[in-house]
C-alpha cells in the first residue's frame, strides 16, 4: 500500500477506484502480498521436508483458499464447515490436517470420507471415537497427538492456548502415556506430534522453548518404539499492526525453527494462518458523521463492530490511514461505527487524519480474522470481499442483501 500523487493504492489500483465502484465497507486482499508471505514460509525451509498447512480460520475465502492452494499450500482445518471450503476451492484433501478441541462424530466422518492427510488428536476419547470410525470404514486414520507444552505466548489471553490452564491440547507429562495406550487401538497410524502455543505472539523466544521440548518428546517417544515422523509446530507468528511495531521475520523465525529441529528426520508442518494474510488485507469505510460529546471527538464511519470485531474483542489495533492524503492536520478522535453499543469502535483516542463526511479511510492489516468474524449484528448485511491484482481486481465475495439477511427463517 503507498501514496501515489496523494492518492492511496494497493498494488497498482486506487482503493478509491474500488469504494467507488462496490461501495463501502468492503474488504480488500492484495494477491501478491498474500503470495509473497506464503513463499515466505516455504523457501525459508530450503530443502528440510516440510508443509506449510494454512489455518483457513484466518481467512477462508473460496479464492484465497485456491490461490494458496495452487500455490502449493496445505490447510489446517478446524471444522467441517472449513474442510467443505477446502475441498470447493479445489484444494488436495491429501494435503489437510484437521486441528480443534471440539470434533463431532459427524464432521471426523466427513473428513475420514475424503482422507484427509492427519488428524490433530486433542484428547483420549477423540483417539478411540477415530479409532472406531475409521475401523467401521475399514482403513487406517492418521494422527498427531497435539501436547499442551505448557509455555506461556505472552500474547493476548484470548488467543494463548499453550498453558496447561487453558482447554487445549494433551498435556505434555501425559504424551507418552497416552500414546503408549494408542498403540492398543488398531486403526490409528501414530506418526506426529504437534502444538501450538497462541497467536499474535512477536517474541519468538517462547515458540523456541517449545521447539526444544517437543523435539525431546519426539525422542522420548521413539525411545518407546513410536516412529515419530512428522513433527507440527502450529501457527501463531505476529505481525506489525502499529507502525513502529517490530514483528520477526518469516524467514529468520523458520530458520531459528529448523536449526532446532533439523537432524531428526522429521517432516515440519507449520499452520500459520494471520502471517499470511493479515497485512494483505484492508477494510474500506466512508465517513458519515463528525461529531463532539463534551471534549471527546467522534468520526463516524460506516463499518462497525459486525464488519471487524477484533478492536472491540482483544483491543487490537489497527492503523487507519485516508484515502486521500491531505494537508488538513490531524486530530484525536475515537472512529466508530453504526452499531449501538459503545463497544463499537474501530480507534479510540487515536490521532487520524482531519476527515469530513464523505472521505474514504482504510483500516489497515485487516486480512486476518476480519471478515470471518463478521456477523449480521443490527441487521448489517456483510461487507464484499476483493482481490486486487496489479492493476485490476474482482469481487471475491458479493456484499450481502437483506435477503440474505432472513435466508433460512
Ligand atoms: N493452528 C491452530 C491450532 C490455531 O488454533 C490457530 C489460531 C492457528 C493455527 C493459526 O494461528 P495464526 O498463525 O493465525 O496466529 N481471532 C483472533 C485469533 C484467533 C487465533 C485462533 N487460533 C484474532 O483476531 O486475533
Amino acid at each position: 500500500m503507498e501514496y501515489r500523487d496523494h492518492s492511496l493504492y494497493l498494488e497498482d489500483t486506487p482503493l478509491a477506484d474500488i469504494a467507488r465502484r462496490e461501495g463501502t465497507p468492503c474488504y480488500v486482499y492484495s494477491r501478491t502480498a498474500i503470495l509473497d508471505r506464503f513463499q515466505a514460509y516455504h523457501q525459508a525451509f530450503g530443502d528440510v521436508p516440510h508443509k506449510v498447512c494454512y489455518a483457513v480460520k484466518a481467512n477462508a475465502n473460496l479464492a484465497i483458499l485456491k490461490l494458496l492452494a495452487d500455490a502449493g499450500a496445505g490447510f489446517d482445518i478446524v471444522s467441517g464447515g472449513e474442510l467443505f471450503r477446502v475441498l470447493q476451492a479445489g484444494a488436495d484433501p491429501g494435503t489437510v490436517i484437521f486441528s480443534g478441541v471440539g470434533k463431532t462424530s459427524q464432521e471426523l466422518d466427513y473428513a475420514l470420507d475424503h482422507t484427509i492427510r492427519s488428524f490433530n488428536c486433542e484428547s483420549e476419547p477423540e483417539l478411540v471415537l477415530i479409532d472406531a470410525l475409521a475401523s467401521r470404514r475399514g482403513v487406517q486414520a492418521r494422527v498427531a497427538l497435539r501436547v499442551n507444552p505448557d509455555v506461556d505466548a505472552a500474547t493476548h489471553p484470548y488467543i494463548s492456548t499453550g498453558l496447561r490452564e487453558h482447554k487445549f491440547g494433551i498435556d505434555m507429562a501425559e504424551a507418552e502415556a497416552v500414546y503408549g495406550r494408542a498403540l492398543a487401538l488398531g486403526n490409528l497410524v501414530l506418526d506426529g506430534v504437534s502444538c501450538h502455543i497462541g497467536s499474535q505472539i512477536v517474541d519468538i523466544a517462547p515458540m523456541l522453548e517449545v521447539f526444544d521440548k517437543m523435539i525431546a518428546l519426539v525422542k522420548r517417544l521413539r525411545a518407546r518404539g513410536i516412529p515419530i515422523r512428522t513433527l507440527d509446530l502450529g501457527g501463531g507468528l505476529g505481525v506489525a499492526y502499529k507502525p513502529g511495531d517490530q514483528a520477526p521475520s518469516i524467514c529468520e523465525f523458520i530458520q531459528a525453527m529448523c536449526q532446532r529441529t533439523a537432524g531428526h528426520g522429521l517432516e515440519i508442518l507449520i499452520e500459520p494462518g494471520r502471517s499470511i494474510v493479515a497485512e494483505a488485507g484492508l477494510l474500506l469505510t466512508r465517513v458519515l458523521y463528525r461529531k463532539t460529546n463534551g471534549d471527546r471527538q467522534f468520526v463516524i464511519v460506516d463499518a462497525a463492530m459486525n464488519d471487524l470485531i477484533r478492536p472491540a474483542l482483544y483491543q487490537s489495533h489497527h492503523e487507519i490511514v485516508p484515502l486521500r492524503e491531505s494537508q488538513a492536520g490531524a486530530i484525536t478522535a475515537d472512529v466508530v461505527g453504526p452499531v449501538c453499543e459503545s463497544g463499537d469502535f474501530l480507534a479510540r483516542d487515536r490521532e487520524i487524519a482531519n476527515v469530513m463526511p464523505g472521505d474514504l479511510l482504510a483500516v489497515c492489516t485487516a486480512g486476518a480474522y476480519g471478515f470471518v468474524s463478521a456477523s449480521n449484528y443490527n441487521g448489517r448485511p456483510r461487507p464484499p470481499e476483493i482481490l486486487v491484482e496489479g492493476d485490476r481486481f474482482r469481487v471475491i465475495r458479493k456484499r450481502e442483501k437483506y435477503e440474505d439477511l432472513i435466508r433460512g427463517e
